[in-house]
């Protein structure tokens, strides 16, 4: 009697918990799956992602890839500015400047859309907004380094020349002196290049180009030739580019711009026998180091996916068809008409991706449902999803992928998806356009980390993830 029920009381027993074991197997492998569809759909990470870091380590992808040059964020680690030169732009004027560049080129694509070419365009450049982005070339022989803002929606190179005939801003570098380059030239008024310039003129048989950009910012002097030297393997002998000798505006701390655009004076276009109007680039985020620039077909990733490049509205810019946008793996519920009224283009000096109106507000509502846990909050005008993470070291933020003509579908990184806009407000890093017919433009911020390949002769444009940290 004794016995057995204790033999019955022993398998119950084991009856029991092996009952339990098995509902707790079950319970483990149902939460690793929940864990493993919640890590598809949102990005866990720590604030601090966001935040420059001190020390600059060159990004070893950048580094591997021969002839590349090095791509840094001007506010990065390893940009060699003053900070206290760079420091002097407030949130509120850094987004101003965004939004007048975006008007800029609302406005150029808009005269092209009109026709109205007949009169010539006083403003020959997109507004520089605050072009975050550079790089060193070299120029002249013996060779010199200057720092350029990098800069696919404009076409000419140009930059600061002694002996300032106007007036030169102050640069980090000592600027270009011709005089000291044995393979400079001055570009004579009857040549045919002088003849492409926007606006052009003669000053004793030397063509003199200018560039007015959006903002009122402007640069005049000779429009000249020289050797370019990008690496030891990579020089153009007689790179077109111009001399400025009076530069006023908006520019900081850079020695003049590098022109990647689209139209005929663009490196681009320059460099084509050598090239074949194929370039690629990574932009590092701001807590990263370096990125890189770098130019001809060898070296691509082999996960670029490529989407076909749009006959753009405008010959500088670079277009591209958005197809839908994704929240946490769920299609954006927006008319397909949307996209295709609107248009986009790529920009590597805008900083927040615009979006037609209707898209950005279902954007906006789709993202805002997966943060109810974090207290929204105000942030700058530009923005109307903040939220305050004052009490948070680690958040979680739903994914958003965008789909480009030709089902590309291109993740954005995490920084791409929030900007700081303060130590505890970060905000939805994307603003609508004031109507449904301007043109959308897919900006750096978005851009962020990703290989981003032109290739114009192919007529197409390549997204590839991790192209730098
Ligand atoms: C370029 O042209 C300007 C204006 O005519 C002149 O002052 C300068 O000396 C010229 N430079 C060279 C290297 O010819
Ligand atoms: C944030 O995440 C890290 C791991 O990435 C973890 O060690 C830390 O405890 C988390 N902090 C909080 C407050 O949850």
């Amino acid at each position: 009697m004794e016995s057995s029920t204790y033999v019955i009381l022993v398998l119950s027993y084991c009856f029991l918990f092996s009952l339990v074991v098995a509902r707790n197997e079950n319970a483990l492998e149902r939460s690793e799956d929940q864990i493993e569809a919640i890590s598809h759909h949102y990005h866990t990470l720590k604030l601090s992602t966001f935040i420059s870091s001190a020390v600059c380590n060159p990004s070893t992808n950048g580094e591997k890839r021969k002839g590349s040059l090095q791509m840094v964020h001007k506010h990065g680690p390893c940009s060699k500015f003053n900070e206290d030169m760079m420091k002097s732009l407030t949130l509120d004027e850094i987004f101003s400047r965004d939004q007048s560049r975006v008007d800029s080129i609302l406005n150029k694509v808009r005269k092209e859309i009109q026709g109205s070419k007949t009169t010539l365009p006083a403003k020959s450049g997109s507004s520089i907004g605050t072009l975050n982005y550079i790089v060193t070339i070299g120029l002249g022989t013996p060779k010199k380094d200057f720092t350029l803002a990098f800069d696919t929606g404009s076409d000419l190179t140009w930059t600061q020349c002694q002996p300032c005939a106007g007036s030169c801003y102050s640069q980090q570098d000592p600027i270009f002196q011709p005089s000291t380059s044995s393979t400079y030239s001055n570009i004579s008024c009857s040549s045919s290049e002088c003849a492409q310039l926007d606006l052009a003129r003669c000053s004793s048989s030397t063509c003199v180009y200018r560039v007015g950009y959006g903002d009122g910012s402007f640069t005049i002097g000779f429009f000249a030739k020289d050797k370019l030297t990008l690496t030891s393997e990579d020089v153009i002998d007689d790179f077109f580019f111009g001399c400025g000798q009076d530069n006023e505006g908006l520019f900081v701390g850079v020695a003049g711009l590098f022109g990647l655009g689209r139209d005929k004076l663009s490196f681009v276009s320059q460099s084509a026998d050598k090239y074949g109007k194929v370039f690629s680039y990574c932009l590092p985020s701001i807590d990263s180091s370096s990125g890189f620039l770098m130019f001809g077909s060898s070296g691509i990733g082999s996960n670029v996916v490529y989407t076909p490049l749009s006959a753009s509205q405008d010959n500088s810019f670079y277009g591209l068809d958005l197809e839908a946008i994704y929240v946490k793996g769920n299609k954006l519920e927006i008319n397909p008409t949307v996209f295709t009224t609107s248009g986009m283009i790529i920009d590597s000096g805008t900083i927040i991706t615009r979006l037609p109106p209707t898209a950005y507000s279902a954007l906006s509502e789709a993202f805002q449902a997966e943060m109810t846990q974090y207290p929204l909050t105000q942030g700058p005008s530009l923005f109307d999803t903040c939220y305050d993470f004052s009490n948070y070291e680690n958040i979680t933020i739903p994914k958003i992928s965008v789909v480009w003509s030709g089902n590309v579908n291109v993740e954005i990184p995490p920084q791409g998806i929030l900007i700081p806009v303060s130590n505890e407000v970060y905000c939805l890093a994307f603003a609508a356009n004031q109507d449904d017919s301007d043109i959308g433009v897919f900006g750096n911020t978005q851009q962020q980390t990703l290989e981003v390949v032109y290739d114009v002769t192919a007529g197409r444009i390549g997204f590839g993830p991790g192209g730098c940290s």
